[in-house]
């Protein structure tokens, strides 16, 4: 019986499990047998292997996390951690695997594909910084759960007349920041692809806001411009509005995901098993419109995102 393994690697994001379930339930129907290779990279390296069931992927769906785990595995990232995967692959018959993670994961992918075990990579993160795709699984769960979080802290802004600056996830993408910023009514957005100037972008803003009668402001920030306590003191300091930092780090990981991020990991971890059915590797599944499409890994890696500037514009124009 032909065999395929499937494997969640680097930061965790919402909506992976989701797509684990349909990469088990698609390969089964498709007469595969299924491993789980647990810990990321790790599991192929030191052997952590089990054959997943119909049933070990059930009542996961709606669950964060990973249920195969994920990790950072270093020696991945030699060719000799990736010809011990290919011997752990070899000795089980693991003809395909499927890797959900983000671009550090694929750049593995693509490495266990050019030794001759065809890899199909999902995009799985809360940044939404791969540039292949118009969308990364856990991205929508992310930018809700920020949202539902803001909420609460709009609530206590406005009670005191406060500042909040909120620091979100993304070191290289403001996606998050933007878009969340934009859904909490954001009086000013820092994102780390564009440059910006405190007494303008962020100092006048405020000012403006005051003037006009707001009794709250929010700052969104994205991981990558860092600093947020000193921001805020800055903002507290020039103003003499009381301001706090919220740096909402990993629970932005976490949750159960939406309907989305269930529904699109579905669909690309089917569409990935399709690929490997018809023995075709060194792919990543992607996002276009509403269409899964998919892309030659080193084509994909070599693709640069940028920032929606217009949105940007829009953002700006609304606060
Ligand atoms: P992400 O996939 O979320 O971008 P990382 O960059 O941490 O996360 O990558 C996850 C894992 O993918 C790494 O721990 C390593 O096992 C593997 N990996 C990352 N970069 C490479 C690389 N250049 N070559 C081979 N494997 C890599
Ligand atoms: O890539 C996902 C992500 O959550 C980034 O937004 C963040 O910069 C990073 O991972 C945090 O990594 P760690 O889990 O190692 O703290």
């Amino acid at each position: 019986m032909r065999s395929i393994g499937v494997l969640t690697s680097g930061g965790d994001a919402p909506g992976m499990n989701a797509a684990v379930r349909a990469v088990v339930r698609s390969a089964l129907a498709e007469g595969f047998k299924v491993y789980g290779i647990y810990d990321g990279y790790n599991g192929l390296i030191k052997g952590d292997i089990q054959e997943l069931t119909r049933t070990s992927v059930s009542n996961i769906i709606n669950k964060g996390g990973t249920a195969i785990y994920t990790a950072r595995c270093l020696e991945f990232k030699n060719m000799a951690g990736v010809m011990k995967g290919k011997e752990t692959c070899e000795k089980l018959g693991i003809e395909g695997l499927v890797v959900i993670g983000g671009d550090g994961s694929f750049r593995g992918a693509a490495d266990l594909s050019s030794v001759g075990i065809n890899c199909v990579g999902i995009p799985g993160t809360i940044d939404n910084d791969i540039a292949c795709t118009d969308y990364t699984i856990g991205y929508d769960t992310a930018m809700n759960t920020v949202v539902d979080l803001v909420d609460k802290l709009r609530d206590t802004c406005n009670s005191h007349s406060r500042c909040s600056v909120v620091e979100v996830m993304g070191r290289r993408c403001g996606d998050l920041a933007l878009n969340a910023g934009i859904a909490c009514g954001a009086t000013a957005i820092i994102v780390p692809e564009l440059p910006f100037d405190f007494e303008k972008d962020i100092l006048a803003k405020i000012i403006e806001a005051k003037k006009i009668g707001k009794r709250r402001h929010l700052i969104m920030v994205a991981e990558g411009i860092g600093g947020s306590q000193e921001i805020a003191k800055k903002i507290e300091d020039a103003t003499g509005i009381g301001t706090r930092a919220a740096i909402l780090a990993h629970i932005q990981r976490g949750g159960s995901p939406t309907a989305k991020d269930r529904i699109v990991a579905t669909r690309m971890g089917d569409y990935a098993v399709n690929l490997l059915k018809q023995g075709i590797g060194n792919r990543v599944v992607a996002m276009k419109g509403n269409d899964i499409v998919d892309y030659d890994i080193h084509e994909a890696l070599k693709m640069k995102k940028d920032i929606d500037r217009k949105l940007f514009e829009l953002a700006d124009k609304v606060r």
